[in-house]
C-alpha cells in the first residue's frame, strides 16, 4: 500500500475514533453480538434470471425506530466461517445447496461473458450465520487474483469501517458481491451480467439468513432494490428487502476518492449499529 493510501485510511479512522472518544461507544455499546443471535428464517424465493434483484420502489426508508417499509425484491431473497473456501454447512435447503456447493457452481459458471476474463471467481466469505451480509458490486483486480472479496485498498477500508462498529468477516459478517467475476477494467457490471449472477446471491441469502444486508454503493443497492435513485439519496436509510432490512451506504472506494463522504458514512455506520443493538436487545 502506498503512503497516500495509508493516509486516506488513517484519516477515516481518525474520524471514527473521534466519534468513539466523544462517547458514542461508551454510551451505546452495551451489547456484544455473537453469531448465534442471527437467523430469523427467511423464506427463499428463486429469482427469475432476467428479473431485477427487488421489485417495487424503495419508498422504503424506515428509520431505526420505525417499522420497516417493504420495498419488494429485485435480487430475489428467498449462518461459522465458510464461503468459497471452507467448511461444510448443514443448511442444504430446497435445492439451494450449501455455501460450498454455491461456490463450486460459481467457480464453473459460464453464464455471462465475465467468466472468460476471470482469474478466479469470488463467491464471498465470512461466517455462515451472519448478523450482517455486506454486498459489494463485484471483484476488482486484487479480488480476481486472490478469489477473496474486498481485499484491496477499498476492502481494507471496509474492514476498518466494519470494525468500528464491532463487525468483521471473521466474527459476524459475510461479504459477497452482486457479480462474482471481475468486470474488465473495473467497469460497472452490465444489467445482463447482474441478472445472470443473481441466482447465486439469491441462494447465498437464503442460506445465510442475515439479519441485515449492508449494500456498499450504488451498483449493489440498485441491483438489490428496483430503483434508479442515487446512492446520495438512498444511503443511511433502511429499506425492507423481503423481510430483511437493507441498508445502503457509500462504497468504500468512493470514500477513498472523496473524503467529504467520510462523515456521512460514519453517521450511517452509527445508525446501523443502533439498529443492530435494537435487534439484539429485543430479540427481533
Ligand atoms: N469492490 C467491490 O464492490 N467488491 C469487491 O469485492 C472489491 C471491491
Amino acid at each position: 500500500m502506498t503512503i497516500e493510501q495509508k493516509t486516506r485510511i488513517a484519516e477515516f479512522l481518525d474520524l471514527a475514533s473521534a466519534y468513539l472518544c466523544s462517547g458514542y461507544k461508551s454510551q451505546t455499546m452495551t451489547h456484544q453480538f455473537t453469531d448465534d443471535e442471527s437467523a430469523v428464517p427467511v423464506v427463499a424465493e428463486q429469482a427469475a434470471p432476467q428479473a431485477p434483484l427487488l421489485e417495487s420502489q424503495p419508498k422504503a426508508i424506515a428509520q431505526p425506530d420505525e417499522p420497516h417499509v417493504t420495498a419488494g425484491n429485485a435480487i430475489s431473497i428467498s449462518n461459522n466461517v465458510v464461503a468459497g473456501n471452507g467448511e461444510s454447512s448443514s443448511n442444504d435447503e430446497a435445492g439451494i445447496g450449501t455455501l460450498e456447493a454455491i461456490a463450486a457452481d460459481i467457480a464453473t459458471c459460464a453464464a455471462c461473458p465475465l467468466h472468460a476474463t476471470r482469474t478466479n471467481a469470488v463467491p464471498g466469505e465470512g461466517v455462515s450465520a451472519p448478523l450482517v451480509l455486506v454486498i459489494g458490486e463485484g471483484p476488482g483486480e486484487n479480488e480476481d487474483k486472490s478469489g477473496r472479496p474486498f481485499v484491496g485498498e477499498a476492502g481494507q477500508l471496509l474492514d476498518k469501517m466494519l470494525a468500528s462498529i464491532d463487525l468483521s468477516r471473521e466474527k459476524n459478517c459475510f461479504i459477497a458481491n452482486v457479480v462474482k467475476c471481475r468486470p474488465p477494467h473495473n467497469r460497472d457490471p452490465f444489467p445482463e451480467e447482474i441478472a445472470a449472477c443473481a441466482p447465486f446471491l439469491t441462494r447465498q441469502i437464503a442460506l445465510l439468513k442475515p439479519r441485515v444486508i449492508l449494500c456498499a454503493g450504488r451498483v449493489a443497492t440498485q441491483a438489490m432494490v428496483k430503483t434508479t435513485n442515487s446512492i446520495k439519496n438512498l444511503h443511511g436509510h433502511f429499506i425492507e428487502c423481503a423481510k430483511i432490512p437493507l441498508f445502503p451506504m457509500y462504497h468504500p472506494s468512493a470514500l477513498l476518492h472523496d473524503s467529504s463522504l467520510k462523515r456521512p458514512t460514519w453517521d450511517d455506520l452509527k445508525t446501523l449499529r443502533i439498529r443492530l443493538e435494537k435487534l439484539a436487545a429485543f430479540k427481533i
